[in-house]
């Protein structure tokens, strides 16, 4: 599905009337929520593998690498100039977390590599083939 097309059915899902407005500004009024714990909480002695879809400068990435986690770390972002803070850091202090540029539509990982599959902030399609 073409990103236009799912980003307008997104946003008329998103948007169908006044109650989802309001909660989904509700949710931007809930206060600070600490969303890269959350996921760190969310990480087990099984979880090896873990892929951010749209990882921008892939300060999460280098946040799971820097509070211990051990596992292989992927981040992909369909715009280099976002990247490249992320990989200048990880290169200079050593994090070994991988990035690629490509969009979320056109990953190139098969099916069952990963453990987790994040994609904060980031409108994309259904990641599930890929967990
Ligand atoms: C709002 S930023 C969020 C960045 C990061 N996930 C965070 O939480 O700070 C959205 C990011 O998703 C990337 N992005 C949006 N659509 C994408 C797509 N279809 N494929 C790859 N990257 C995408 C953008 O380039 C941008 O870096």
């Amino acid at each position: 599905m073409p990103l236009d097309h799912y980003h307008d059915e997104h946003q008329k899902r998103e948007y169908q009337n006044d109650e989802r407005l309001k909660a989904r500004k509700g949710l931007f009024s809930l206060g600070a929520v600490d969303i890269k714990g959350k996921i760190y909480e969310r990480i087990t002695s099984d979880t090896e593998q873990i892929l951010d879809v749209g990882c921008g400068n892939g300060d999460l990435l280098i946040y799971l690498k820097k509070k211990g986690f051990r596992g292989r770390l992927i981040g992909v972002d369909f715009n280099p100039g976002m990247l490249k803070p992320g990989i200048e850091e990880s290169e200079r202090e050593g994090l070994n977390i991988e990035f690629y540029e490509g969009s979320a539509e056109d990953l190139k990982f098969p099916s069952n590599t990963f453990d987790m599959v994040i994609a904060k902030h980031t409108d994309v399609l259904d990641m599930e083939d890929y967990i």
